[in-house]
C-alpha cells in the first residue's frame, strides 16, 4: 500500500530511464546550449499529449500536465472511489508531508514553510486578507498585478479602512533602478506593505523582487510576492527574492494538475498571518494551520509530486533557457516585419515565456481571432490599462515548427493588414 502515494513510482515507470539517457548526451553541455538542441526537446515533447489540432500559445492561463501527471491523478482517483475516506484519509493523506519535502527542495527552502493549497489566489488571499493592517496603514502595488489580488486589497481598504496605492509603469522597463525607485518613492511613514508581481502577466515583464525587497527591509516594510508565473520556469530558489511571503499556482510552468497552488511564508512570520480558513491554532506557528482546507482533491494534491519529478529531471536552468530561447526565436523573427511591435522587452533580465505583439492597425481582439479562425493558433487578447496586444507563451512542449507557423501568420496577417 505504500506504493499507493508513492510520488516517485509512476515517474520511473514511463520516463526516468529515457530522460536519464537523454541527460547523459547533453550534460556536458550548458543549459543555454540544450536551449538549442532538438531531440532533446522533443523527447520532452512526447511526454505531454497536447492536440496535434490546436498550436497553445496560452500556457500562461494555465498548463497542460504531461501524461504521468494526469495517469497519477487517475490512478490516485480510482484508488479514492475504492473507498474514499479510507484511501483519502488513511494512505493518500500520507503523501502529503513527502509532497511538501519535495516542494521545499524545489523552492530551497524549509518544508516547514511550505503551505499546499489550490492556486495562486488562495495563497495571496491568504495573506492579503490574513496580515493584521489597520485604518491608515499603506500597501503599496501596481495597476498590473493580478486582479484577483488589487481586489483583495481594495477589500480591505473598504473594509478595515487601509490605503491601498497603485503604480504605473510603462512596461517594457529596461532599468532594475527605475522600478526600485518607483516604489521607493510612494513610501510614506505608513506604508506597512510593497505587493510585487514576479512576472507581469500582462506582458511577461520580470520585475527585480530581490532589489526591491532589499529597499523594502531597509524601510521595515514587508514584501509580498506573487510568483505564479515565476516557479518552475525561471531558476531561483525562494529565499533568493529575500521577500516575506511568495504564492505561487502549480499548474502554470510547474505542469502539475490543475487547481494546484503553493504558499511559502518566511518561518518567523507564520505566527502573525491568520489563516484563511480558521484553524484551531490561528496564531501557532505550525505552517499547516493554512491547510484547514476540509474536503479537497487527494489525487490533484498528490499528482504534484510527479510534476516534481518531471521538472526536476529536466532541471530549472535548462527549462528556463529553453522557454527563453522559444521566446526569442519567434519574436526576433517578427520584430522586423513592417507594423509588427514587440510589447516585451527580448532581454534575459526582462522576460522569459510570456511576449505581447501587436500589429498597427488591428486590434488585438482582431488579432487573435485571425491567429486561431486562420490557423488554429491559440493566444490571448490583452486590453488592460496601458497594455494592448496579443499575449504568445509557449512551454517546454512547443516545437520550433509551431513557432514558424506563428511567424508565418502574423507576416501574412501584417501584410493583409486584416
Ligand atoms: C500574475 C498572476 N497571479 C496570480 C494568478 C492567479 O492564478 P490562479 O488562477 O491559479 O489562482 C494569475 C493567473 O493567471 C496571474 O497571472
Amino acid at each position: 500500500m505504500a506504493g499507493a502515494f508513492s510520488a516517485s513510482s509512476l515517474f520511473d515507470q514511463l520516463h526516468a530511464a529515457e530522460i536519464a539517457s537523454a541527460n547523459s548526451m547533453v550534460g556536458h553541455l550548458s543549459p543555454a546550449r540544450v536551449a538549442t538542441d532538438e531531440d532533446y526537446w522533443s523527447l520532452i515533447r512526447q511526454a505531454y499529449t497536447v492536440s496535434p489540432n490546436l498550436i497553445n500559445l496560452n500556457n500562461g492561463g494555465v498548463s497542460p500536465a504531461p501524461r504521468v501527471v494526469q495517469e497519477a491523478v487517475e490512478r490516485y482517483n480510482k484508488l479514492t472511489n475504492e473507498g474514499p475516506s479510507y484511501f483519502m484519509w488513511e494512505i493518500l493523506d500520507q503523501g502529503r508531508e513527502p509532497l511538501r519535502e519535495k516542494l521545499a527542495e524545489l523552492g530551497g527552502c524549509s518544508k516547514e514553510e511550505i503551505v499546499i493549497n489550490r492556486n495562486a489566489t488562495e495563497s495571496l488571499n491568504t495573506v492579503i486578507l490574513g496580515l493584521d493592517l489597520k485604518a491608515g496603514d499603506e500597501v503599496i502595488g501596481c495597476k498590473l498585478d493580478y486582479p484577483n489580488h488589487m481586489n483583495a486589497w481594495k477589500q480591505r481598504a473598504l473594509r478595515d479602512g487601509i490605503v491601498y496605492k497603485q503604480l504605473s509603469f510603462n512596461f517594457p522597463v529596461e532599468d532594475d533602478d527605475q522600478i526600485v525607485a518607483a516604489f521607493e518613492n510612494a513610501i510614506t511613514s505608513k506604508t506597512k506593505i510593497i505587493h510585487v508581481t514576479h512576472v507581469i502577466n500582462w506582458v511577461g515583464q520580470i520585475l527585480p523582487v530581490r532589489k526591491i525587497s532589499d529597499m523594502a527591509h531597509r524601510h521595515g516594510l514587508e514584501v509580498v510576492c506573487d510568483g505564479a508565473h515565476s516557479f518552475a520556469l525561471l531558476d531561483f530558489k525562494i529565499p533568493d527574492l529575500g521577500c516575506d511571503y511568495f504564492a505561487t499556482s502549480l499548474h502554470k510552468f510547474l505542469s502539475a494538475p490543475i487547481g494546484s497552488g503553493m504558499l511559502w511564508i518566511r518561518q518567523d512570520k507564520i505566527s502573525k498571518i491568520w489563516p484563511l480558513l480558521a484553524n484551531g491554532d490561528p496564531r501557532g506557528t505550525n505552517i499547516r494551520k493554512f491547510e484547514t482546507l476540509g474536503t479537497r482533491s487527494f489525487p490533484i494534491e498528490q499528482g504534484i509530486g510527479e510534476a516534481i519529478n518531471f521538472q526536476m529531471a529536466i532541471g530549472n536552468k535548462r527549462k528556463e533557457e529553453r522557454v527563453r530561447y522559444l521566446k526569442n526565436y519567434w519574436a526576433e523573427q517578427v520584430i522586423n516585419i513592417p507594423k509588427v511591435k514587440i510589447r516585451t522587452s527580448l532581454k534575459a533580465a526582462y522576460s522569459c515565456a510570456i511576449c505581447g505583439v501587436s500589429i498597427d492597425g488591428i486590434s488585438p481582439a482582431k488579432l487573435e481571432r485571425a491567429l486561431f479562425n486562420q490557423y488554429k493558433i491559440h493566444t490571448v487578447p490583452i486590453e488592460y490599462e496601458n497594455v494592448s496586444c496579443v499575449r504568445v507563451t509557449p512551454h517546454v512542449y512547443t516545437s520550433l515548427q509551431e513557432l514558424d507557423k506563428l511567424v508565418r501568420a502574423i507576416r501574412e496577417i501584417a501584410t493583409a493588414g486584416k
